[in-house]
């Protein structure tokens, strides 16, 4: 008998490890490199709909952003109004007529995948029914929807422990028994990126991106701060060592094409987040894009850098004032590089083969990406004249 009881113990064990063996690796096999798709929320906020989410599917595929690389349609906030008897979460009926399910129907019939939003805490960002509580049964409504990304917020979360919440949901996820993408959105007030690997796919390190350059007000409460493009850049010095395949840093999401940035401006946006190996989830409008912004968005060298299988971030290797290098160690050993003006008057950018990694006697094949241009051999450094907030993005190759 205790033979018996022992080997059936041992059994148990031994299911139980293969099974999160399962788990782990289900996790860790979903975004090997930062996940790219769109995401509602920074042109439309509440104004969500099947409409909207089926026409931007359409042009995803019809823009080439689908051939670029982008893949995830994603609803943020707004989608769901409360919860049944049961403890079922409610669509919006007069926007999302059809239910969910159809959606995400329709989204992967065009070869994409669709994402979705909740919340860690009672309630979402914009006051509709949070998770809490409900973790198992929403990731299993999701699963049963056919649900392949959540974006997991952080509102309405009180005295809420970050890592234990957002692990539940983990746990969650991971008996619905279908792989889905978790996006932490903690805005990084617990340091996410100390214990968030193996727990979700990407973290966001900070507040919400703004449409614009440099922003940094303290909000109207007198809480910090409101954050443009280059707030946001600076909050990522010193964490790249933390990001790579399956767990990335979040930057936020892109406001590339939303009108309060130049286009040189929203190419260094593009740029410095293709450095920063950041997920690249746009939030413009996609069924109406001007051609320079689509180009932005589909440009296939610098999505490389973005997308490179080594899932090294990159990081600023020098500061010059408004003078800045960017370097990424990529898989062949070459390196991107963003040349960064931060200022109001164009100047001489110049890098060292040291300040990369490389020996100054070095030659190596310089490219300027944005121009899809081979600049020829240089040794031991390159310089460019780089426009007023502007980059000039290059790869070297020895
Ligand atoms: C928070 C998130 C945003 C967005 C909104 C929605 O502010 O950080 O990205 O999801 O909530 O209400």
């Amino acid at each position: 008998m205790k033979r018996t009881a022992l080997i059936l113990l041992a059994a148990i064990f031994m299911l139980g490890s293969a099974w999160s063996l399962d788990q782990q690796s289900l996790v860790n096999t979903l975004a090997s490199t930062p996940p790219m798709g769109w995401n509602s929320w920074n042109r439309f906020a509440c104004n969500v709909s099947e409409d909207l989410i089926r026409q931007t599917a359409d042009a995803m595929v019809a823009s080439g952003m689908k051939d670029a690389g982008y893949q995830y349609v994603v609803i943020d906030d707004c989608w769901q109004v409360e919860r049944d008897s049961n403890g079922n979460i409610v669509i919006d009926a007069k926007r999302f007529p059809s239910g969910m399910k159809a959606l995400a129907d329709y989204v992967h019939a065009k070869g994409l995948k669709f994402g979705i939003y909740s919340d860690a805490g009672t309630k979402t960002c914009q006051g509709r029914p949070g998770s809490r509580g409900y973790e198992f049964q929403d990731a299993w409504q999701y699963a049963a929807w056919g649900v392949d990304y959540l974006k997991f917020d952080w509102c309405s979360s009180s005295t809420q422990d970050a890592r234990s919440s957002y692990e539940l949901m983990r746990a969650a996820l991971d008996a619905s028994g279908r792989p889905i993408v978790f996006s932490i959105c903690e805005w990084g007030t617990a340091k996410p990126w100390l214990w968030a690997k193996g727990v979700g796919n990407l973290w966001r390190t900070t507040g919400d991106i703004s449409d614009t350059w440099q922003d940094h007000k303290k909000w109207p409460d007198g809480s910090c701060c409101s954050n443009g493009m280059v707030d946001i850049l600076d909050q990522q010095v010193g964490l790249e060592s933390y990001a790579g395949p399956g767990h990335w840093n979040d930057p936020d999401m892109l406001e590339v094409g939303n009108g309060g940035m130049t286009t040189a401006e929203y190419r260094a946006h593009f740029s410095l987040w293709a450095i920063l190996a950041a997920p690249l989830i746009a939030g413009n409008d996609l069924r109406d894009m001007k051609p320079e912004i689509r180009e932005i968005l589909t440009h296939k060298e610098v999505i490389a850098v973005d997308q490179d299988p080594a899932g090294n971030e990159g990081s600023r290797v020098r500061k010059n004032g408004d003078l800045e290098v960017w370097s990424k160690v990529l898989q062949d050993g070459s390196r991107a590089v963003v040349l960064f003006n931060r200022g109001t008057a164009g100047a001489e950018i110049g890098v060292s083969w040291e300040e990369l990694g490389y020996p100054a006697h070095l030659s190596a094949k310089v490219r300027d990406l944005w121009q899809a241009k081979d600049l020829g051999e240089h040794k031991g450094t390159f310089s460019a004249t780089v426009a007023p907030h502007s980059v000039v993005m290059v790869t070297v190759t020895p």
